[in-house]
């Protein structure tokens, strides 16, 4: 099933996706009047208990076994799609909703590190979106951009680790656009400028909601 009007932004880690969210809100602030009412930003995990387990387990704070990682992200996502202020009731209420990370991260990321059996027995059931918006990048230079960044690196931040998720990701999103015509692939390449990519998000996303 997919959803209209659902929009995710994917791939490895320090793709600029939480920027490129950050400057979509802005972008429907200054063209719309009302834009809380169309628009609704949000992202995986999320910040409720499952997401702040899983947030431990990503500074490596609490250590727990990547089979129950891969379990924890899809209960989060239940949570996030399903329950109250969800996802579904948002787009209920006539809003596009955008989300930063869903379920193609967890069939990259455990689909590395929990098997790809796994990852897709998970996620099978969830509802796909109309739009995604891929992210892609050499993991070197997005690894360089995590460097940059001030704090403690998560447990996934490794190079050699990112260059396989990012061949997954290349190969999920391949598959993706040749087997839903429905779903909207749209690749990025986020070695662009961060003025550039958001005019790219933008000729798409300017029109959401559709009716
Ligand atoms: P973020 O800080 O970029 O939002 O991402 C959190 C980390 O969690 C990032 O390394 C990707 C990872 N992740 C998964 O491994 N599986 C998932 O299902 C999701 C949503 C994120």
């Amino acid at each position: 099933m997919i959803l209209k009007n659902f929009a995710v932004f994917e791939g490895i880690d320090g793709t600029g996706t939480t920027t490129q969210l950050n400057l979509l809100s802005r972008r429907f602030a200054e063209s719309r009047s009302g834009s809380a009412d169309v628009l609704h930003i949000t992202c995986e995990p999320t910040g409720n208990e499952i997401g702040t387990l899983i947030r431990k387990a990503l500074s490596g704070e609490i250590q727990y076994h990547e089979q129950t990682i891969a379990r924890l992200f899809a209960a989060d996502r239940a949570e996030h799609v399903y329950g109250m202020h969800g996802i579904l009731e948002h787009l209920q209420n006539g809003k596009a909703v955008f989300s930063d990370r869903y379920l193609f991260s967890s069939l990259a990321y455990q689909g590395e590190k929990a098997g790809a059996d796994l990852a897709a027995e998970l996620n099978d059931k969830f509802p796909l979106p109309e739009y995604v918006f891929y992210f892609d990048i050499d993991p070197v230079s997005a690894m360089a951009r995590v460097d940059q960044r001030a704090g403690k690196k998560e447990i996934y931040e490794k190079l050699d680790f990112q260059i396989l998720v990012r061949s997954r990701y290349q190969k999920i999103m391949t598959d993706l656009q040749s087997s839903h015509s429905e779903l909207q692939v749209i690749w990025i390449d986020a070695s662009q400028s961060v003025g550039e990519i958001s005019d790219y998000i933008w000729s798409t996303a300017k029109n959401l909601p559709k009716l």
